[in-house]
């Protein structure tokens, strides 16, 4: 027989997860809705083109994305991630500007899966086009640091950087060059592979022969134009007036290759070092005009829903809300009374269960039990007779006869409570 277990990285999200999942997307879309955030539901596979676009030298292009030819011949890619959709889905529609949309589901990497590293993990994000202003930065920050103050985290650290316009960084990436190619021989191995491919990654190595090195590499700050250091400052006297508490940290480069000026982290201190980033974005203002589209500026974020979680088990907040239904009908005559009932209890918004298979009064109690209904409805032949049901208040064991036309005012009064 086969024995059929999810691939490696992905998972199945069963109750009551599942329902923490829901109900974390739904905190999110309240939260930025309130902004003018409207939702976006891009495709989960573009042209692996529009990917390329994150940049030619980021693992997220060379090592994991999952691409494939489809039977028409077009070389497809599963989304790594969803702020080029957006950017792609911006020239294609062309909205008025500022474009504020928010989204929310499944990305996939092909990377070595361990906890807090999926190969199909979710996120929820928002994206921002056509402003350039430094408050929209703030913005955005402050709604993720909002949100996950929603969900109940407090070890959350926000770490800011800039990176300067395009031309900055470009300076920037050749400056690193130079100097990691002074002292190739200290870094690591995987470091000097790295340093091939791109200069700046080579600052977010953790390995600790590396660390030398990089405390002496440039710093960023001594390579960017007036105007963007202006930007950067006026993004933290915006994130300063609203209280908002940040790091300014100027080995912060991020993972994909399309961000300028601002870039932020928030990293969880509550989880283990391979999985501390639980989101994070930043400043793409190129990435619009890259797709063929106007230059336009850009900005968003987006949080691991995952990782996010774990940070809330981590420190034990946003438990997953109850997924019990309000009432158990057990019908011990010939089960039709258990389905016209519930059928009208759910159309009047009451949760409602039932058992199937006409099994024994004792079998059913236990499985109302279990459902964690509040109420059970008991209708025997006696109570079909005097078109009566028996309310049996789970927790207490008390019950008492109640007649059919008055179930519903009843249940609605005792559900308030
Ligand atoms: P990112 O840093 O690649 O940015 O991913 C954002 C978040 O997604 C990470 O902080 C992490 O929580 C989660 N994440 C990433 N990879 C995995 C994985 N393999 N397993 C579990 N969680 C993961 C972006 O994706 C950008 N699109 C963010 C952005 C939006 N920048 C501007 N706008």
């Amino acid at each position: 027989m086969p024995d059929f277990k999810t691939s490696p990285g992905t998972r199945d999200i069963l109750a009551p997860h599942s329902a923490r999942w829901r109900a974390f997307q739904n905190i999110f879309a309240t939260n930025v809705e309130a902004a003018g955030y409207s939702y976006i539901i891009p495709p989960m596979f573009e042209d692996l083109d529009v990917f390329l676009r994150l940049g030619e030298a980021t693992e997220v292009v060379t090592k994991e994305m999952y691409d494939f030819h489809d039977k028409g011949g077009r070389h497809i890619a599963l989304r790594p991630e969803q702020t080029a959709s957006v950017c792609r889905a911006f020239v294609e529609h062309r909205p008025t500007t500022p474009w504020k949309v928010w989204y929310s589901g499944p990305n996939f990497r092909y990377e070595k899966p361990q906890q807090g590293r999926y190969r199909q993990f979710d996120q929820v994000g928002i994206e921002a086009l056509g402003v350039d202003d430094a408050f929209l930065d703030a913005e955005v920050i402050a709604l993720a640091s909002s949100f996950y103050a929603a969900l109940g985290l407090k070890q959350v650290e926000l770490s800011i950087n800039t990176l300067g316009d395009s031309g900055d960084r470009e300076n920037y990436s050749q400056l690193l060059a130079l100097y990691f190619s002074k002292h190739e021989e200290k870094l690591t191995a995987e470091s000097r592979a790295t340093l091939a491919r791109n200069p700046l990654r080579v600052l977010d190595s953790k390995r600790e022969p590396d660390q030398e090195v990089i405390a002496g590499a440039p710093r960023i700050r001594e390579s960017i134009s007036n105007s963007a250091s202006e930007h950067f400052a006026a993004v933290l006297r915006a994130l300063d007036a609203l209280n908002i508490r940040y790091k300014i940290n100027d080995r912060l480069v991020r993972g994909l290759d399309y961000y300028r000026r601002t870039t932020f982290e928030f990293v969880s201190t509550s989880l283990e070092a391979a999985h501390t980033a639980i989101g994070g974005g930043g400043r793409y203002d190129g990435l619009v005009e890259a797709l063929g589209g106007p230059a336009t500026a850009g900005i968003g974020f987006a949080l691991g829903l995952d990782r996010t979680l774990l940070a809330c088990d981590a420190e034990g907040v946003f438990v997953a809300p109850s997924t019990d239904v309000d009432v158990f009908v057990v019908d011990t005559v010939n089960g039709e009374h258990a389905h016209e009932l519930c059928h009208q209890l759910r159309a009047k918004g009451i949760k409602a269960d039932r058992a199937y298979d006409l099994r024994s009064i004792k079998a059913q109690m236990k499985s109302a039990d279990r459902s964690g209904a509040r109420f059970a409805l008991i209708i025997g032949s006696d109570e079909v007779s005097n078109s009566t049901v028996m309310l049996r208040e789970m927790v207490l064991g008390k019950q008492h006869l109640v007649p059919r036309n008055e179930i519903f005012s009843e249940l609605s009064h005792l559900l308030k409570k």
